[in-house]
Protein backbone atom coordinates (compact mmCIF):
# COMPACT_ATOMS: atom_id res chain seq x y z
CA UNK A 1 0.00 0.00 0.00
CA UNK A 2 1.10 3.68 -0.66
CA UNK A 3 1.92 5.45 2.74
CA UNK A 4 0.72 8.66 3.53
CA UNK A 5 3.02 11.27 4.17
CA UNK A 6 0.71 14.55 4.61
CA UNK A 7 -2.74 14.54 3.13
CA UNK A 8 -3.10 14.00 -0.51
CA UNK A 9 0.61 13.31 -0.13
CA UNK A 10 1.53 9.32 -0.68
CA UNK A 11 4.33 7.60 -0.84
CA UNK A 12 4.26 5.14 -3.85
CA UNK A 13 8.04 3.95 -3.89
CA UNK A 14 9.25 0.48 -3.93
CA UNK A 15 12.37 -1.52 -1.88
CA UNK A 16 14.88 -3.56 -4.16
CA UNK A 17 15.87 -5.25 -0.98
CA UNK A 18 17.71 -8.76 -2.87
CA UNK A 19 20.08 -5.68 -4.93
CA UNK A 20 23.91 -5.87 -4.33
CA UNK A 21 25.69 -3.71 -5.84
CA UNK A 22 24.27 -0.18 -7.35
CA UNK A 23 25.86 0.34 -10.75
CA UNK A 24 27.83 -2.49 -10.83
CA UNK A 25 30.18 -0.86 -8.21
CA UNK A 26 28.92 -0.02 -5.02
CA UNK A 27 27.95 -2.99 -2.64
CA UNK A 28 24.77 -2.41 -1.10
CA UNK A 29 24.58 -3.75 2.68
CA UNK A 30 20.37 -2.42 3.11
CA UNK A 31 19.57 -3.15 -0.57
CA UNK A 32 17.94 0.42 -1.87
CA UNK A 33 14.44 2.20 -2.39
CA UNK A 34 13.29 3.45 -5.74
CA UNK A 35 10.96 6.62 -4.30
CA UNK A 36 8.02 7.68 -5.67
CA UNK A 37 5.58 10.16 -4.12
CA UNK A 38 1.61 11.00 -5.63
CA UNK A 39 0.74 14.18 -4.48
CA UNK A 40 -3.49 14.22 -4.80
CA UNK A 41 -4.13 18.49 -5.68
CA UNK A 42 -8.45 19.07 -5.79
CA UNK A 43 -7.75 19.51 -9.50
CA UNK A 44 -4.80 17.71 -10.51
CA UNK A 45 -2.86 14.66 -9.41
CA UNK A 46 1.16 14.79 -10.13
CA UNK A 47 3.46 11.95 -9.73
CA UNK A 48 6.89 12.98 -8.64
CA UNK A 49 9.62 10.51 -10.14
CA UNK A 50 8.67 7.05 -11.21
CA UNK A 51 10.51 3.46 -11.01
CA UNK A 52 13.11 1.64 -11.42
CA UNK A 53 12.83 -0.55 -14.85
CA UNK A 54 12.54 -3.74 -13.26
CA UNK A 55 10.13 -2.91 -11.25
CA UNK A 56 7.70 -0.94 -13.73
CA UNK A 57 4.69 -3.72 -13.93
CA UNK A 58 4.37 -3.90 -10.02
CA UNK A 59 4.72 -0.44 -9.96
CA UNK A 60 1.74 0.28 -12.46
CA UNK A 61 -0.36 -2.47 -10.19
CA UNK A 62 0.09 -0.59 -6.87
CA UNK A 63 -1.75 2.58 -8.58
CA UNK A 64 -5.13 0.09 -9.28
CA UNK A 65 -4.68 -1.13 -6.00
CA UNK A 66 -4.62 2.10 -4.66
CA UNK A 67 -7.38 3.90 -6.50
CA UNK A 68 -4.98 6.18 -8.42
CA UNK A 69 -7.05 6.34 -11.72
CA UNK A 70 -5.77 9.52 -12.97
CA UNK A 71 -2.66 10.71 -13.26
CA UNK A 72 -1.90 14.69 -14.94
CA UNK A 73 1.58 15.06 -14.29
CA UNK A 74 4.59 12.82 -13.75
CA UNK A 75 7.30 15.45 -12.52
CA UNK A 76 10.85 14.35 -13.52
CA UNK A 77 13.37 15.28 -10.95
CA UNK A 78 16.07 13.40 -12.51
CA UNK A 79 16.70 11.46 -16.16
CA UNK A 80 18.63 8.45 -14.55
CA UNK A 81 16.28 4.89 -15.41
CA UNK A 82 16.29 3.95 -11.39
CA UNK A 83 13.40 7.14 -11.54
CA UNK A 84 12.28 8.05 -15.37
CA UNK A 85 12.69 4.13 -16.04
CA UNK A 86 9.34 3.47 -16.21
CA UNK A 87 7.33 7.02 -17.47
CA UNK A 88 7.31 5.46 -20.93
CA UNK A 89 5.07 3.06 -19.25
CA UNK A 90 3.21 5.61 -17.26
CA UNK A 91 2.84 7.60 -20.25
CA UNK A 92 0.86 4.39 -21.65
CA UNK A 93 -0.92 3.40 -18.64
CA UNK A 94 -2.09 7.60 -18.22
CA UNK A 95 -2.01 8.83 -21.53
CA UNK A 96 -3.22 12.38 -21.03
CA UNK A 97 -0.66 12.80 -18.15
CA UNK A 98 2.47 15.16 -19.25
CA UNK A 99 5.74 15.31 -18.23
CA UNK A 100 6.91 17.72 -16.13
CA UNK A 101 10.71 18.65 -15.89
CA UNK A 102 13.75 20.88 -16.99
CA UNK A 103 15.26 21.90 -19.95
CA UNK A 104 18.05 19.47 -19.32
CA UNK A 105 16.14 16.34 -18.02
CA UNK A 106 13.69 16.77 -21.20
CA UNK A 107 16.81 16.58 -23.50
CA UNK A 108 18.03 12.74 -21.43
CA UNK A 109 14.39 11.84 -21.49
CA UNK A 110 13.70 12.07 -25.15
CA UNK A 111 17.28 10.20 -25.87
CA UNK A 112 17.81 7.63 -23.80
CA UNK A 113 13.85 6.78 -22.71
CA UNK A 114 12.42 7.95 -26.44
CA UNK A 115 9.78 10.07 -24.75
CA UNK A 116 7.99 12.25 -27.43
CA UNK A 117 8.90 15.09 -27.13
CA UNK A 118 5.26 16.67 -27.24
CA UNK A 119 5.00 14.94 -24.21
CA UNK A 120 6.91 16.80 -21.97
CA UNK A 121 6.30 20.63 -20.52
CA UNK A 122 9.41 22.55 -19.97
CA UNK A 123 9.56 24.14 -16.67
CA UNK A 124 12.11 26.60 -15.60
CA UNK A 125 13.57 27.36 -12.18
CA UNK A 126 10.66 28.66 -9.78
CA UNK A 127 8.32 28.11 -11.84
CA UNK A 128 5.01 26.80 -10.23
CA UNK A 129 2.66 23.90 -11.20
CA UNK A 130 -1.13 23.98 -9.97
CA UNK A 131 -2.87 21.11 -8.80
CA UNK A 132 -5.45 22.99 -7.37
CA UNK A 133 -5.24 22.96 -3.65
CA UNK A 134 -1.74 22.00 -3.83
CA UNK A 135 0.90 24.14 -5.41
CA UNK A 136 4.64 22.86 -7.13
CA UNK A 137 7.37 24.45 -7.19
CA UNK A 138 10.43 23.26 -9.24
CA UNK A 139 14.08 24.53 -8.15
CA UNK A 140 16.37 23.46 -10.66
CA UNK A 141 19.60 21.45 -8.69
CA UNK A 142 21.71 21.40 -11.53
CA UNK A 143 25.10 19.27 -10.18
CA UNK A 144 23.19 16.65 -7.58
CA UNK A 145 24.09 14.48 -9.18
CA UNK A 146 23.44 14.80 -12.84
CA UNK A 147 23.67 18.31 -14.80
CA UNK A 148 19.32 17.80 -14.93
CA UNK A 149 18.55 17.26 -11.16
CA UNK A 150 16.44 19.68 -9.57
CA UNK A 151 13.71 19.07 -6.37
CA UNK A 152 10.37 19.41 -6.09
CA UNK A 153 8.59 21.75 -3.66
CA UNK A 154 5.66 21.26 -2.84
CA UNK A 155 4.59 24.29 -1.04
CA UNK A 156 1.47 24.65 0.85
CA UNK A 157 2.81 21.47 3.14
CA UNK A 158 6.18 22.72 3.32
CA UNK A 159 7.99 19.60 1.66
CA UNK A 160 10.46 18.83 -0.66
CA UNK A 161 11.60 15.96 -3.14
CA UNK A 162 15.36 16.06 -3.57
CA UNK A 163 15.56 13.12 -5.67
CA UNK A 164 19.03 11.79 -5.16
CA UNK A 165 20.09 14.43 -2.81
CA UNK A 166 19.74 13.62 1.00
CA UNK A 167 19.45 9.87 -0.30
CA UNK A 168 20.19 6.73 0.95
CA UNK A 169 20.46 3.20 -0.17
CA UNK A 170 18.65 2.26 2.38
CA UNK A 171 15.41 -0.52 2.83
CA UNK A 172 12.25 0.24 5.04
CA UNK A 173 8.72 -0.34 5.74
CA UNK A 174 7.66 2.68 7.68
CA UNK A 175 8.80 5.07 5.39
CA UNK A 176 9.69 7.97 7.81
CA UNK A 177 13.49 7.71 9.31
CA UNK A 178 14.36 6.64 12.43
CA UNK A 179 17.71 8.32 13.16
CA UNK A 180 20.37 5.78 14.14
CA UNK A 181 24.36 5.07 13.06
CA UNK A 182 23.09 2.07 10.69
CA UNK A 183 21.30 5.08 8.46
CA UNK A 184 23.46 7.67 8.52
CA UNK A 185 26.33 5.09 7.71
CA UNK A 186 24.29 4.25 4.42
CA UNK A 187 23.58 7.77 3.73
CA UNK A 188 27.12 8.65 4.28
CA UNK A 189 28.70 6.07 1.87
CA UNK A 190 25.79 7.14 -0.43
CA UNK A 191 26.84 10.71 0.11
CA UNK A 192 30.78 9.27 -0.56
CA UNK A 193 29.54 7.79 -3.76
CA UNK A 194 27.39 10.13 -5.61
CA UNK A 195 27.48 13.34 -4.00
CA UNK A 196 31.03 13.60 -3.06
CA UNK A 197 31.97 14.70 -6.21
CA UNK A 198 29.97 17.43 -5.98
CA UNK A 199 30.86 18.49 -2.77
CA UNK A 200 30.44 22.39 -3.95
CA UNK A 201 27.16 22.16 -5.15
CA UNK A 202 25.50 19.97 -2.03
CA UNK A 203 26.85 23.18 0.42
CA UNK A 204 24.17 25.51 -2.13
CA UNK A 205 21.50 23.48 -1.53
CA UNK A 206 21.72 22.13 2.09
CA UNK A 207 21.52 26.03 2.43
CA UNK A 208 18.55 26.38 0.14
CA UNK A 209 16.72 24.00 2.29
CA UNK A 210 17.46 25.39 5.48
CA UNK A 211 16.94 28.72 4.00
CA UNK A 212 13.69 27.48 2.90
CA UNK A 213 12.93 25.60 6.63
CA UNK A 214 11.69 22.70 4.92
CA UNK A 215 9.40 20.34 7.27
CA UNK A 216 10.55 16.92 5.63
CA UNK A 217 12.61 16.22 3.26
CA UNK A 218 11.55 13.34 0.54
CA UNK A 219 14.60 11.44 -1.14
CA UNK A 220 14.51 9.13 -4.05
CA UNK A 221 15.83 6.27 -1.78
CA UNK A 222 16.02 5.77 1.53
CA UNK A 223 13.32 6.89 4.47
CA UNK A 224 11.83 10.48 4.14
CA UNK A 225 13.40 12.58 7.20
CA UNK A 226 10.72 14.36 9.01
CA UNK A 227 13.54 16.40 10.74
CA UNK A 228 15.57 17.24 8.04
CA UNK A 229 17.96 18.83 9.99
CA UNK A 230 19.29 15.33 11.04
CA UNK A 231 20.71 14.59 7.16
CA UNK A 232 21.50 18.15 6.70
CA UNK A 233 23.65 18.59 9.33
CA UNK A 234 25.62 15.73 8.52
CA UNK A 235 25.53 16.86 4.98
CA UNK A 236 27.54 19.78 5.88
CA UNK A 237 29.76 18.05 8.22
CA UNK A 238 30.27 15.41 4.81
CA UNK A 239 30.34 18.15 2.59
CA UNK A 240 32.39 20.44 4.40
CA UNK A 241 36.38 21.47 3.24
CA UNK A 242 37.60 20.37 6.67
CA UNK A 243 39.00 16.72 6.84
CA UNK A 244 39.48 15.08 10.64
CA UNK A 245 42.80 14.34 11.80
CA UNK A 246 43.05 10.45 9.74
CA UNK A 247 45.31 9.19 7.31
CA UNK A 248 43.78 6.59 5.63
CA UNK A 249 45.88 3.90 4.19
CA UNK A 250 44.37 1.65 1.05
CA UNK A 251 47.62 -1.03 0.06
CA UNK A 252 47.96 -4.02 -2.03
CA UNK A 253 51.41 -6.14 -1.15
CA UNK A 254 52.02 -9.55 -2.60
CA UNK A 255 54.93 -10.63 -0.41
CA UNK A 256 53.80 -8.64 2.91
CA UNK A 257 56.72 -6.05 2.22
CA UNK A 258 54.70 -2.96 1.19
CA UNK A 259 51.89 -3.97 3.88
CA UNK A 260 55.11 -4.06 6.74
CA UNK A 261 55.72 -0.28 5.60
CA UNK A 262 51.99 0.22 5.71
CA UNK A 263 51.67 -1.41 8.76
CA UNK A 264 54.49 0.53 10.64
CA UNK A 265 53.39 4.08 9.56
CA UNK A 266 50.12 3.44 10.58
CA UNK A 267 51.43 2.66 14.52
CA UNK A 268 53.63 5.27 14.24
CA UNK A 269 50.78 7.85 13.27
CA UNK A 270 48.61 6.72 15.79
CA UNK A 271 51.58 7.27 18.46
CA UNK A 272 51.44 10.48 17.16
CA UNK A 273 47.57 11.20 17.84
CA UNK A 274 46.37 10.28 14.37
CA UNK A 275 43.83 8.30 13.61
CA UNK A 276 44.30 5.95 10.59
CA UNK A 277 42.38 3.79 8.64
CA UNK A 278 43.94 0.60 6.72
CA UNK A 279 42.05 -0.86 3.54
CA UNK A 280 43.86 -4.11 1.39
CA UNK A 281 42.48 -3.03 -1.92
CA UNK A 282 41.74 -6.55 -2.99
CA UNK A 283 39.74 -8.05 -0.50
CA UNK A 284 38.83 -4.90 1.31
CA UNK A 285 34.83 -4.02 1.04
CA UNK A 286 34.94 -0.43 -1.73
CA UNK A 287 31.89 1.18 0.20
CA UNK A 288 34.05 1.05 3.64
CA UNK A 289 37.26 3.23 1.43
CA UNK A 290 34.23 5.40 0.34
CA UNK A 291 33.27 6.02 3.62
CA UNK A 292 36.59 6.99 5.22
CA UNK A 293 37.52 9.14 2.45
CA UNK A 294 34.70 11.20 2.89
CA UNK A 295 36.85 12.25 6.14
CA UNK A 296 40.74 11.36 5.35
CA UNK A 297 43.13 14.47 5.12
CA UNK A 298 45.83 12.42 4.32
CA UNK A 299 45.84 9.23 2.00
CA UNK A 300 48.95 7.03 1.33
CA UNK A 301 48.82 4.47 -1.08
CA UNK A 302 50.73 1.32 -0.88
CA UNK A 303 51.58 -0.97 -4.10
CA UNK A 304 53.78 -3.43 -4.80
CA UNK A 305 55.39 -3.90 -8.32
CA UNK A 306 53.78 -5.86 -11.16
CA UNK A 307 55.82 -6.03 -13.96
CA UNK A 308 57.14 -2.28 -14.31
CA UNK A 309 54.32 -0.49 -13.17
CA UNK A 310 52.11 -0.51 -9.87
CA UNK A 311 49.74 -3.59 -9.22
CA UNK A 312 46.38 -2.69 -10.89
CA UNK A 313 44.35 -2.43 -7.89
CA UNK A 314 46.50 0.44 -7.14
CA UNK A 315 45.84 2.16 -10.59
CA UNK A 316 41.76 1.43 -9.81
CA UNK A 317 41.57 2.86 -6.78
CA UNK A 318 43.49 5.94 -7.44
CA UNK A 319 41.13 6.19 -10.46
CA UNK A 320 38.35 5.69 -7.79
CA UNK A 321 39.90 8.32 -5.24
CA UNK A 322 40.64 10.72 -8.56
CA UNK A 323 36.67 10.80 -9.36
CA UNK A 324 35.44 10.50 -5.70
CA UNK A 325 37.35 14.00 -5.17
CA UNK A 326 37.52 13.96 -1.76
CA UNK A 327 38.38 16.56 0.63
CA UNK A 328 41.86 15.04 1.02
CA UNK A 329 44.09 17.25 1.28
CA UNK A 330 48.05 15.44 1.48
CA UNK A 331 49.21 12.71 -0.42
CA UNK A 332 51.87 10.09 -0.63
CA UNK A 333 52.78 6.50 -1.90
CA UNK A 334 54.89 3.28 -0.28
CA UNK A 335 55.90 0.43 -2.25
CA UNK A 336 57.80 -2.14 -2.90
CA UNK A 337 59.62 -3.63 -6.10
CA UNK A 338 61.15 -7.37 -7.27
CA UNK A 339 63.32 -5.74 -10.50
CA UNK A 340 62.79 -2.27 -11.45
CA UNK A 341 60.11 0.03 -13.15
CA UNK A 342 58.18 3.00 -12.18
CA UNK A 343 56.02 2.50 -9.13
CA UNK A 344 54.09 5.54 -9.14
CA UNK A 345 54.13 8.12 -11.44
CA UNK A 346 51.27 7.31 -12.92
CA UNK A 347 49.31 6.83 -9.62
CA UNK A 348 50.77 10.74 -9.25
CA UNK A 349 49.16 11.60 -12.18
CA UNK A 350 45.87 9.85 -11.89
CA UNK A 351 45.71 12.03 -8.28
CA UNK A 352 46.77 15.01 -9.86
CA UNK A 353 43.11 16.34 -10.78
CA UNK A 354 43.22 16.72 -6.64
CA UNK A 355 45.75 19.15 -6.53
CA UNK A 356 47.20 17.51 -3.58
CA UNK A 357 50.41 17.82 -1.57
CA UNK A 358 52.62 15.28 -2.45
CA UNK A 359 54.96 14.27 -0.10
CA UNK A 360 58.39 12.46 -0.65
CA UNK A 361 56.95 8.58 -1.52
CA UNK A 362 59.08 5.22 -0.01
CA UNK A 363 59.83 3.09 -2.47
CA UNK A 364 62.08 -0.18 -1.25
CA UNK A 365 63.44 -3.23 -3.05
CA UNK A 366 62.17 -6.51 -1.44
CA UNK A 367 62.07 -6.02 2.25
CA UNK A 368 62.36 -2.77 3.99
CA UNK A 369 65.47 -2.35 5.74
CA UNK A 370 66.51 0.29 8.69
CA UNK A 371 66.53 3.41 6.21
CA UNK A 372 63.59 2.48 5.04
CA UNK A 373 61.67 2.75 8.18
CA UNK A 374 63.65 6.04 9.07
CA UNK A 375 62.21 7.55 5.90
CA UNK A 376 58.83 6.00 7.06
CA UNK A 377 59.36 7.86 10.48
CA UNK A 378 60.08 10.86 8.48
CA UNK A 379 56.66 10.87 6.64
CA UNK A 380 54.77 10.18 9.97
CA UNK A 381 56.50 13.50 11.03
CA UNK A 382 55.78 15.41 8.05
CA UNK A 383 51.92 14.53 7.83
CA UNK A 384 51.81 15.48 11.55
CA UNK A 385 53.05 18.61 11.42
CA UNK A 386 50.68 19.04 8.32
CA UNK A 387 47.73 18.10 10.39
CA UNK A 388 48.59 20.20 13.09
CA UNK A 389 49.56 23.53 10.99
CA UNK A 390 45.88 22.57 9.68
CA UNK A 391 44.78 22.40 13.43
CA UNK A 392 43.69 19.43 13.44
CA UNK A 393 43.29 16.96 16.68
FE1 LIG B 1 19.12 7.39 -8.08
FE2 LIG B 1 20.98 9.35 -10.13
O1 LIG B 1 19.76 8.06 -9.70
Amino acid sequence: MFQKIKENVLYAGMNDGGRLFFDELIPLENGTSYNSYVVIGSDKTAVIDTMYPKFTQEYLKSFDENGITKVDYIIANHGEQDHSGSIPAMLEKFPDAIVVTNATCAGNLKEMLLVPAEKIQIIKNDEELFLGDKTLQFKIAPGVHWPDTMFTYIKEDNIICTCDFLGAHYIFDDVFAVPSKELEKSAKKYFAEIMMPFSTMCRKYIQLLKDLKVEMVLPSHGPVHKNPDWILDLYSDWAGERGKNLVILPYVSMYSSTKDMIDYLADKLNSKGIDTFKYDMVSGNLGDLALALVDATTIIMGTSMVLTGPHPAAFNTAYLTSVLRPKAKIASFIGSFGWGGNLFGKMSEMLAPLKLDILEPVQVKGKPKQEDFLKLDNMAEVIFNKHKELGLK
